[in-house]
């Protein structure tokens, strides 16, 4: 039994991966935009009930749970990972990722096709690691963080928790970026970037402090 949480782009992703390495079988789909209760989506009826959902999969050893929740709610994305019991949830590979022998995965992270994670590199729990994105060796990278299509972040970098990676960025080896940040599309991070900051550019500047990282 497989509960996805949010139904949009990622629970596509999600859904696209297991139909390729196993069995859908029960699939149910939530989300709490009341206005998506009842679509179909992927042949599937939305329900609508966070509460019920999770007291079906939480209780639930049989079953698993991910979250598409997507790059605007990193900060909501973290805080239902943390209402729900780690043991429910799995991480779901594409089986065209490569993943190093020696490197550490949390849980309820998603690894699109193509990515791939160097040796001696940590991902936390509850991150989507988007197509292509590469995360090279001994890089640490916190729990709940999005990081999009083609995104290059080179060894020895670190990551916050609830951070966002836009497409096609990259990350100079060594360099920290904080939690709650957001580094824009196509950024080239040369050094350090402090929490709640968004940057942008080549090389990448602060621009704004993130207002969304307390939603
Ligand atoms: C950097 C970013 C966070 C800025 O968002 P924002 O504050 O809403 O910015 P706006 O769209 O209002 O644009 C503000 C200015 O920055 C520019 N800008 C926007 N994004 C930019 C980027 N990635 N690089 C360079 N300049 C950018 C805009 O052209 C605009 O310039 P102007 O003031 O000269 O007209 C956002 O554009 C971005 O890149 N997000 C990542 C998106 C992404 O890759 N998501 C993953 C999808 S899978």
């Amino acid at each position: 039994m497989i509960g996805i949480y949010g139904v949009n782009s990622v629970a596509k992703l999600a859904i696209d991966i297991l139909r390729s390495t196993t069995s859908l079988g029960e699939v149910t789909l939530i989300d709490d935009d009341q206005k998506k209760s009842g679509e179909v989506f992927y042949q599937k009826k939305v329900g609508y009930s966070l509460n019920a959902w999770k007291t079906q999969f939480a209780s639930n050893s049989e079953a698993f749970i991910f979250l598409a929740i997507g790059e605007k709610h990193l900060a909501r994305r973290h805080e239902v990972f943390h209402s729900i019991p780690i043991a429910r949830f799995m991480n779901i590979i594409d089986p065209r990722s490569f993943i190093a022998e020696d490197a550490s995965l949390g849980t309820g992270n998603l690894f699109a096709r193509f990515s791939s994670i160097g040796h001696e590199t940590k991902i936390g729990h509850n991150c989507i690691i988007w197509t292509a994105a590469i995360i090279e060796h001994n890089t640490e990278i916190g729990d709940s963080c999005y990081i999009s299509p083609n995104v290059t972040i080179s060894g020895n970098c670190r990551l916050g928790r609830c951070t966002l990676v836009g497409s096609g960025a990259v990350l100079l080896p060594g360099v920290t970026v904080g939690n709650h940040c957001i580094v824009g599309a196509g950024a080239v991070v040369t050094k350090s970037v402090p929490d709640n900051t968004v940057v942008k550019g080549n090389p990448a500047k602060m621009i704004q402090h993130n207002s969304h990282s307390h939603e």
